[in-house]
Order: structure tokens, then sequence, then C-alpha cells
């Protein structure tokens, strides 16, 4: 089996979900591997608008599979009203399978989302869609998983044997309202009931697909600067987006990966609270928020702006394994005199050109810009990356040298037309930068 990881090298919204789209129209399964439905991938597909939040972008092109894998938190009723909403846009979703290893978020994980959050005065800016309770409690080894909430005997145990301690937790430490068993339980087991014919072993599937020769595409959710162990911590998402995540998150090894496509933004963009060096507080940061319609798909917040941070995207390379870059929205820099990249950072006059762990030291950095001509055509046809104006493919080529990782794919517009791929993504040939 050949694998092809895709990555958010950023802090998410790269636009992951219309590079997988792509990707996925050479290979034949996709699989999620980690996130939930904080995640918001949007994919133009036959000019049809997708908004993509548990279930894998595979999900809309047919005889494809489409995998959550056991790394994937999952909650049971907003993926059936996704599933519901696919369904009535007369989409077939045979090809769903979940990982029976999966776990669930359940009411009382989104409940503790939010009390935390406001009791901390929205300390992180998470989605509250209870993803660092449904982590946290699987690590403690207090999870129920997919394999139990199809089963009511098996669910009503591990219910039964949790849900004291989070109510305690609800209505002493945050003085929230209890949940109540038969109500919760009532609820799930139909939601179970209506999973469950797409719950199975999918290690031992992958595994099946993998000794057919078939294509696997692992869909990364959120970015690398969010990940738990990598990222601005505590300032992150409560998974391992990075490259490795994938052979966890799926059950497969790490020798079935060939490939970790980094998605790029030609910018930076950011939602939620956390150190961020190249932000834009200005009127530059305000116009591409306006032409890159940058407001967050799951929570509509309006994102953070900055420019593209060479450093960010170094420790990207390096701490997800990325062989190859995807530079999306390319065409929302266009009109713009000058464009610039932070190649390091300065702090209290040492100079730093690796992304530090110190939040305290990130918060006192300043960039240290490199500027690029802009150029003021609209690219948004343009088809080839040798007819880009020569700044926008100087931009592109300095990228290349700083990360020292070659293009696969630039694109100049949200659309599959607007996407290039400039090699195969597939191919084991050899690297070389600028290839035009
Ligand atoms: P994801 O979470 O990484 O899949 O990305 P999102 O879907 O949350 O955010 C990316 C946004 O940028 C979406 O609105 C996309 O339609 C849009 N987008 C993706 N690529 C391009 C591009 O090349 N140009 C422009 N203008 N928009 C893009
Ligand atoms: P996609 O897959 C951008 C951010 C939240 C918050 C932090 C923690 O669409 O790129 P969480 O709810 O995960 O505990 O919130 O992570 N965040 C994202 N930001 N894109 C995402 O997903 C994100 N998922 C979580 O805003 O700062
Ligand atoms: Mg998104």
């Amino acid at each position: 089996m050949a694998g092809i990881v895709v990555v958010g090298s950023q802090w998410g919204d790269e636009g992951k979900g219309k590079i997988v789209d792509l990707l996925c129209q050479t290979a034949d399964v996709v699989v999620r591997y980690q996130g939930g439905d904080n995640a918001g991938h949007t994919v133009y597909h036959q000019n049809e608008k997708f908004e993509l939040s548990s279930l894998p972008v595979a999900i809309i092109n047919p005889n494809h599979l489409a995998v959550i894998g056991n790394g994937e938190v999952v909650n049971p009723k907003a993926l059936l009203l996704e599933m519901k909403m696919l369904r009535e846009r007369g989409l077939d979703i045979s090809g769903l399978r979940i990982s029976d290893r999966a776990h669930v978020i359940m009411p009382y994980h989104i409940a503790l989302d939010a009390l935390c959050e406001q009791a901390s005065g929205g300390r992180i800016g998470t989605t509250k869609k209870g993803i660092g309770p449904t982590y946290a409690d699987k690590i403690n080894r207090r999870g129920i998983r997919m394999v139990d909430l199809v089963d009511p005997k098996s669910f009503a145990e591990v219910l039964k044997e949790f849900l004291p301690e989070k109510n305690n937790e609800i209505t002493k430490l945050y003085g929230g309202q209890a949940f109540d068993f038969q109500t919760i339980y009532d609820e799930y087991v139909e939601y179970g009931r209506q999973l469950e014919k797409y719950v199975t072993d999918t290690t031992v599937l992958l595994d099946k697909l993998s000794q057919e020769g078939k294509r696997i595409i692992f869909e990364g959710a959120q970015g690398i600067m969010l990940d738990i162990d990598h990222g601005t911590y505590p300032y992150v998402t409560s998974s391992n987006p990075v490259g490795g995540g994938a052979a966890v998150g799926s059950g497969t090894g790490p020798n079935k990966i060939n490939q970790v496509v980094g998605v790029v933004k030609a910018y930076t963009s950011r939602v939620g609270e956390g150190p961020f060096p190249t932000e834009l507080k200005n009127e530059i940061g305000d116009k591409i928020r306006e032409t890159g319609h940058e407001y967050g798909v799951i929570t509509k917040r309006p994102r953070r702006i900055g420019w593209l941070d060479a450093v960010a995207l170094r420790h990207s390379v390096l701490v997800a394994g990325i062989t190859q870059l995807s530079i999306n929205s390319l065409d929302v820099l266009s009109g713009l005199k000058e464009i610039k990249i932070a190649t390091a950072y300065k702090v209290d006059g040492r100079t730093l050109d690796h992304f530090p762990a110190n939040l305290r030291i990130l918060e006192n950095a300043v960039p240290v810009y490199e500027t690029i001509p802009g150029w003021s055509e609209d690219i948004s046809e343009v088809q080839r990356r040798q007819d880009l104006p020569v700044n926008a493919q100087n931009y592109l080529n300095r990228i290349e040298d700083l990360l020292k990782t070659p293009i696969l794919a630039f694109a100049v517009g949200p659309h599959a037309e607007q996407t290039h791929l400039l090699k195969d993504p597939w191919s084991e040939d050899k690297e070389v930068l600028h290839t035009i």
C-alpha cells in the first residue's frame, strides 16, 4: 500500500480539505486520524460547496472509502446530522467506515469544554466541541469507545461507571448542571443503533486494502502548530496532527507512509488564543481577511491574520516529516505592494531561527522579515507556475528555499480547477527545487 499524509502546516484552515479532495482522485481510501468536529474542511466539488467536519473528505467521492480512524473523536449526534445533510444532497455515503476503537464525544465533554473555557475567561478559545475533555478521558482511561456505543449492555456499564465522576466535576467544580443517566442512555443507544452498520475494525480493513495494493490518503485536521506535543502549548488542540499521528490514529504502520504533504496558506491565519509572532493587526491584515474570506467554518469567528512565518514552517517540516508543500491562496495576496516572510525571530538581541518551546520567549519574539515585491495582476486563472507574475514565482521559489522542501501544488483559488499539481504526488523520484 502507498500512503500520503496531508497535514496543515500552520494553525489550521490552510485548505487541507481541498487538497485531500484533489489527491483523493488518485487514491482509493481517505482516513481521518485525529481531531473531531472541531475541524471544518471546505471543498468545492463539481461546483458544489461542502463543509465537512467529522467526515473524511472522501465521503463526497463515490467509489471511495471514507474511514474515521481510531484516533478521531466522534460526536455521534453531530456525525449523524452531517450524514443526513449529505444524504439530502443526494450523496451515497455507503463508503463510510468508523473505527470501533474511536472514542465518543459525550454531552458531558461538551459541557465541560464550555464550563472550563468560561471559568478561565476563554483561555484557549476552543471550539467548545468537547475535544479536550474527550481526549483527556481517553488518556485517563475513562473514555467510551464506538465499540461500547453500539453495544447497549457495554454502553450502560461504562456510562454508569464514569457519569457520576463527570457529574461531580460539572456540579462541584464548575457549578454546572448534572446529566441524567437514563436520558443520555436512551439518546445515545439510539445513535449507536443508527451508526452500528458503519462501525468496524478499520485496522483490519486498512491492512486488507494494503495487501490489495490500494492507495490511501491520511487526512489531517487542525495544523502542526496546534499539535499537543509540537505546537504552541497550551494554545493547541488535544491531538497529534503531525505526520506520525497518521500511523497511530489509523492503526497503520509508519512504513506505509510514502509522502507527507504540508498544506501551507500563502500567509498565516489563526483562530483562538495564543502567540502569533507575524500577526498583522492593521489594515493589511484586514484586507487579507476580507479578500480571503477568513472567517471560521465551525465557529464563524474572524481569523487572525499574519505574514508567512518560515520559522514556524521550518518547525512544522521538521516535526511532521513534510516531504512536499502545497501552497494555497496565492491569489489572496494579489494587489499587495510588498509581501513579507519572517525568516527568523529576534529575542533580546539574539537571533532565533528555531521555533522556541518557551511561550515567554515567543511572546517577545520580533520577526526578522524579508520583503518580496508583490504583484498586481489577477492570477486566479493562471494554470502553470511559469505563467505566474515573476514576483509570485519569486515568492514560491523563496518558500521552497527557506523550507528546503519542494512544491507539489499551488493554488490561485478555492476550486479544484484553480489548484495545480506540479508532479505526480505518488512519485518517489528525487525532488528538485524550482522545477520551472
Ligand atoms: P481546512 O480546514 O484546512 O480544510 O481549510 P478551511 O476550509 O477551514 O479554510 C480554507 C479556506 O480557504 C476555505 O474557505 C477555502 O475555500 C479557501 N481556499 C482554499 N484554497 C484557496 C485558494 O487557493 N484561494 C482562495 N482564495 N481561497 C482558498
Ligand atoms: P481545521 O481542521 C483552526 C483551534 C481552536 C483553538 C484550539 C483548541 O479546520 O484546520 P479545540 O476545540 O480543538 O480544543 O480548540 O484549536 N482549532 C482550530 N483552528 N482550524 C481547525 O481545524 C481547528 N480546530 C481547532 O480555535 O484555538
Ligand atoms: Mg478549517
